[in-house]
């Protein structure tokens, strides 16, 4: 029989619903073989005989295994990092910014020792905190460490803007920058339908009102499952950007990246647009936006970072 060329390695940390659920969807769609680790004995590995088993049905030859130690991640060329508490209904995601703090400084130090060549995709929430915490600790260049969040943020408000008009998501456009939090900058001078302006199809109150629903979409999901929080569109957003990664399609999405000047804001995690390609962010596009969602922008930045001073003190990071 003829060798078998292995596929790329993609690493899944966690194994709770965000985690199996992104291992999934990068299972069908065929991006790779997923390890699927978790501390939990036994759950990722009985996850990952299940998904293995469901590709008999629908067609996939990626394989997913499960892992209760770091190892089996050697070599990964992507590590999707979803470990850490979900939210409680009323509890803010800074709220997790401790006991997650200490999980990402465990799970980035891990993963970057025995797969020190990944690009990782943040998920944890405080997401952009997290994405601090996995920078430093790994030393990786800050192009090697990426966050989910304004492509799932987007998602909730291109969904909203749909729904409203009663038109196809797909010719929906839209972005959603900054923190991944109440402060987040849904915009809407760019938003379209088709090239349509949506201003001219919604008027501005409404569009008002999507925005704010947008701001608190992950908690209208926690208020209503009482226990944990949405699963399926963060995954979603996940595997995009793993997609991007993989197949260097060189999506523009907006990402948590550092800042480094750009948009008058430096040394912060913040969502913007970016070039996601093999490379991970290959390049941050600085919009010419307008003085209101630019200075929305700089006050989402600030409150990032409180969360880098305090999740640093905690943690003896610098
Ligand atoms: C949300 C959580 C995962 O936005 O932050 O649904």
């Amino acid at each position: 029989m003829a060798a078998i060329m292995a596929r790329m390695k993609i690493g899944v940390i966690g194994g709770g619903f965000v985690g199996s659920t992104t291992a999934q969807r990068i299972a069908e769609k065929q991006l790779g073989d997923v390890v699927l680790f978790d501390i939990v004995d036994g759950m990722p590995q009985g996850k990952a005989l299940d998904l293995a088993q469901a590709a008999s049905v629908y067609g996939y030859d990626s394989s997913v295994t499960g892992a209760n130690d770091y190892g089996p991640l050697e070599g990964a060329k992507v590590v999707v990092i979803t470990a850490g508490m979900p939210r409680k209904p009323g509890m803010d995601r800074s709220d997790l910014l401790k006991v997650n703090g200490k999980i990402m400084q465990e799970v980035a130090g891990s993963v970057q020792e025995v797969a020190p060549d990944a690009t990782l995709v943040v998920v944890s929430n405080p997401l952009d905190v997290m994405c601090y915490v996995a920078h430093l600790v790994s030393g990786l260049p800050r192009k090697k460490v990426v966050g989910m969040a304004g492509v799932l943020d987007t998602a909730r408000y291109r969904a909203f803007i749909a729904e409203e008009l009663g038109v196809s998501v797909k010719d929906v456009q839209a972005m959603v920058l900054g923190g991944h939090g109440d402060s987040m900058v849904p915009l809407t001078a760019t938003a379209s339908v088709s090239g349509i302006p949506v201003s001219d199809l919604i008027p501005a109150e409404r569009l008002e009102e999507l925005v704010t629903r947008t701001r608190h979409g992950g908690a209208e999901i926690v208020q209503l499952l009482k226990t944990g929080s949405a699963y399926y569109a963060p995954s979603a957003a996940a595997t995009a950007m793993v997609e991007s990664i993989v197949l260097d399609q060189r999506r523009i999405l907006p990402c948590c990246t550092l800042l480094d000047g750009e948009y008058g804001i430096d040394g912060t995690w913040v969502g913007v647009p970016v070039v996601l390609g093999s490379g991970g962010v290959e390049e941050v596009i600085e919009l010419d936006l307008g003085a209101a969602d630019r200075e929305a922008l700089r006050a989402s930045a600030q409150a990032v970072r409180s969360g880098q001073d305090e999740v640093s003190a905690m943690l003896g990071l610098s």
